[in-house]
């Protein structure tokens, strides 16, 4: 794992997206992996930035998202679907029909968590995965115990998570008890990987990733066995490291 540290929040953002940019520009196809969540924002901003002003097209690109909540339609305002396209997608030129996320309303949740890992197959896997981490160490909505051999799958979230994403919510009941996600074997077959982790919440997590032992009950340091993760930490993130 390569690991860049920033001095600001402002300054991860941009370094990642400027690598993501570049990378969108030597394969105009790029299958791009996406996260939701607090972290990722600010690189979504640049992004958004750079297309207005740069014309970066993402006409050819296809996104993959990693987790929805199941029994949120995709209109809700908490759900993925809406936080993507409203931090995202409505700001690019990315066909909406290139933008995949699982479907937590589908009446048989197994089997779309069967079609969304075949789906991922057949568009030839993520060429770049972006990632950020939960407190406890989940990566997409892994959490703590998930096998590293799991597909895209339903998980119980956990109370913490739960806790955690209540901000977004009214109040904590209204947060959804499972989600789809896409497993953790899903996961490590992206040729590249950007785990994206900011702020003195996420200090301990990122100590425990890069000075603990691989284990199931600290889902992200799979990532220790893949080849090529960088890791974009700013200050107060890394200030146990
Ligand atoms: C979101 C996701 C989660 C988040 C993690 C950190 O799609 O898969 O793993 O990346 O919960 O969330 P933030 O960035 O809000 O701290």
């Amino acid at each position: 794992m390569k690991l860049i540290k920033t001095s600001t929040y402002e300054a991860l953002s941009q370094m990642a997206a400027a690598q993501i940019i570049s990378k969108i520009h030597a394969n105009p196809r790029l299958n791009l992996g996406l996260a939701t969540g607090s972290t990722p924002t600010g690189v979504y901003k640049r992004l958004i930035q750079d297309h207005e002003v740069n014309k970066t097209s993402y006409k050819q690109v296809n996104s993959f998202n990693l987790d929805e909540y199941i029994g949120i339609s995709k209109k809700d305002h908490n759900s993925y679907h809406y936080f993507m396209c409203e931090n995202l997608f409505d700001h690019i030129d990315i066909p909406i029909d290139q933008t995949h996320i699982p479907d937590g309303t589908a009446e048989n949740l197994d089997e779309e968590c069967r079609r969304y890992e075949q789906f991922i197959q057949e568009h030839g896997g993520i060429d770049l995965q972006i990632l950020g981490i939960g407190q406890n160490g989940h990566i997409g909505f892994n959490e703590p115990g998930t096998s590293f051999t799991s597909r895209t799958h339903i998980i119980n979230l956990a109370e913490s998570t739960r806790k955690a994403n209540s901000r977004f919510f009214e109040s904590l009941e209204d947060v959804p008890t499972q989600a789809i996600t896409m497993g953790i074997a899903s996961i490590m077959e992206s040729k590249e990987i950007f785990l994206l982790v900011s702020g003195d919440s996420k200090a301990e997590a990122l100590a425990r990733l890069v000075n603990g032992e691989v284990s199931e009950q600290f889902p992200a340091s799979v990532l220790k066995n893949h080849k090529n993760v960088t890791i974009f930490a700013d200050k107060e993130a890394s200030a146990l490291l």
